[in-house]
């Protein structure tokens, strides 16, 4: 059976992933593609697990290494028992959030660059998306959104970080789309979201046209 197509969706907070993410599944299912929609943190049981313990900011008393590790588990667990399957099944899986979130939150922080590279290569096993749309959004206008979207709800561990962290997270993603720019596009999600729509099915309906051309397609 053909190798399915893993794409990934990335940025700063409140860039407008999810909702994209919604309106592109719709569109792929209306196609009749397979698909798994998945994020991370979480994404498989295990992973859901520690989801909770990162995300309430359990763990961030014990320090950048032991938040990254619990990060690099969470990701071992869903690529083994959600990604890795859903792609040798030939399905397109839609992923909010993936490795990306951690070269630039993880990797942004005090953590070296060894000890990065180390877990990256073991958590992901080879599983490296297709495709990466990275949605980039003036992080002050960002900010703005998810405050809005959160109501009274209070931000969590990464919500709650300076202007300027986020701003330095907008930059690092950039430059990995500059370095990558076979894997990487940039969205500019600035725009409403009809705009961004036409965007992200640009560049994913592209995609899976060249991967229907290397291995034959993932339509059910
Ligand atoms: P969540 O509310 O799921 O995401 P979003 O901001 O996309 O709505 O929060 C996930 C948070 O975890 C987000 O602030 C980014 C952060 N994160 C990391 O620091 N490292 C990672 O590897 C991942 C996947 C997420």
């Amino acid at each position: 059976m053909a190798r399915g197509l893993f794409i990934t969706f990335e940025g700063g907070e409140g860039a407008g992933k999810s909702t994209q993410i919604k309106r592109l599944a719709e569109k792929l299912r209306a196609k009749r593609y397979r698909l798994t929609v998945t994020r991370e943190p979480g994404g498989s049981a295990g992973a859901e697990a520690i989801r909770h313990v990162i995300l309430s900011g359990a763990a961030e008393i014990f320090g950048p290494r032991m938040e990254t590790l619990l990060f690099a588990a969470a990701r071992s667990d869903h690529v083994e028992q959600v990604i890795r399957p859903a792609i040798e099944r030939g399905e397109i899986v839609l992923c909010d959030r993936f490795v990306d979130s951690w070269r630039v939150y993880q990797g942004g922080g005090e953590v070296d660059q060894a000890f990065m590279t180390t877990l990256e290569r073991i958590s992901l096993n080879g599983m490296m998306p297709d495709l990466t749309l990275i949605f980039d959004i003036d992080p002050a206008e960002g900010l703005k959104r998810a405050t809005e979207r959160r109501g009274e709800g209070t931000a969590d561990r990464f919500e709650k970080e300076t202007l300027a962290i986020h701003q330095a997270r907008r930059d690092s993603y950039l430059e990995i789309a500059r370095n990558e720019p076979q894997r990487c596009v940039v969205i500019d999600a600035a725009g409403d979201a009809d705009m961004v729509e036409h965007a992200v099915t640009e560049a994913v309906f592209l995609a899976i046209e060249a991967h229907a051309n290397e291995r034959g397609g993932a339509r059910a």
